[in-house]
């Protein structure tokens, strides 16, 4: 990062978000960001210390491209002892405060934010922008059976559209008019990741967050499309517990993914920035 002009007033961790945020979206940006390739970024205004994290942690995200298929970016919110919820679903709060806010910054930041049918039953999450200034994505749920009730926040509370991915078209005449259902061939329960994808590049989904639980981050690591996983790891221990990635992701530790890592403070927990390239895959 090389900031040119250092008489300049530095440029808050709000003002940089709002940039970061215009530049994600394409609107017209005065900031004076200026992305280079690779992970290198420029500014013209110098920026403030406290704002370094938050650039490190989303310029990476501006750079990555793929004509074909969307940018993938996950987070989940871990125990030291590599769990995300308890057995009985419980997983409010894994994380501190500062976690919660780069939570509702990645949602911003994505052009639509997508979770696992369990998820949404134990969590009845709204999955809107509520912590940061930034718009709503479209939020997408993998429900390959249709188990996931009508009377949950995201069928009844408007505020985004919701894409609701299915397995076959089943009754949905209680869900608001926000809600567009959208049939997916499934083999053996599962959606096809690379389908899903292409499905959503053409709706003009270039950036997707995926927001978990951990079994529906496994099947974008295990097909090898999960560009970076943000995963905070809080000072707690849940013992017996729902797993961080609940899948397999390769017959030998030679064959499991090891990603390149940037730890980074956050609050009283530690961001761990992994970035998957095909190397590591
Ligand atoms: N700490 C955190 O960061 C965090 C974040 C999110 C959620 N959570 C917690 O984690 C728990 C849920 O996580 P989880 O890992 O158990 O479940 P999950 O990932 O939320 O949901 C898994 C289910 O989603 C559907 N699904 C996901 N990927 C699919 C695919 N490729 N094809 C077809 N269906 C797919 C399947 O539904 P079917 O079962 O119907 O086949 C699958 O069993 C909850 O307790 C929640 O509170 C924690």
């Amino acid at each position: 990062m090389t900031p040119s002009n250092p008489s300049q007033t530095s440029m808050t961790m709000d003002a940089l978000w709002l940039a970061l945020c215009a530049a994600a979206h394409d609107e017209h940006d005065s900031s004076g960001l200026v992305v280079n390739d690779g992970e290198s970024w420029s500014s013209t205004h110098p920026i403030a210390d406290s704002a370094h994290d938050l650039a490190a942690l989303f310029v990476p995200l501006l750079n990555l491209r793929n004509p074909n298929r969307p940018i993938v970016v996950g987070h989940l919110a871990q125990s030291l002892d590599g769990r995300i919820a308890r057995m009985d679903g419980e997983s409010h709060w894994i994380s501190g405060e500062m976690d919660l806010d780069h939570t509702h910054r990645l949602r911003a930041f994505c052009d639509a934010v997508l979770v696992g049918a369990e998820t949404v039953i134990n969590d009845d999450c709204r999955l809107t922008v509520r912590r940061c200034e930034g718009p709503q994505p479209l939020r997408i749920l993998l429900d390959p059976s249709g188990r996931i009730s009508e009377d949950r926040k995201v069928f009844q509370d408007s505020t985004a559209p919701t894409l609701w991915i299915r397995g076959d078209a089943g009754s949905t005449s209680g869900v608001g008019g926000h809600v567009e259902v959208l049939v997916l061939p499934c083999v053996e329960g599962c959606f096809d990741i690379h389908e899903l994808l292409s499905a959503l590049n053409e709706r003009g989904v270039h950036r997707l967050f995926v927001e978990g639980g951990g079994v529906t981050v496994s099947h974008f690591l295990e097909e090898g499309v999960l560009d970076r996983l943000h995963l905070a790891v809080a000072p707690l221990l849940v013992g017996e517990g729902r797993a961080t990635l609940g899948r397999s992701l390769g017959l030998s530790l030679a064959d499991c993914p090891r990603p390149q890592v940037s730890v980074y403070p956050m609050g009283e927990d530690w961001l761990f920035d992994c970035a998957f390239t095909r190397t590591h895959r």
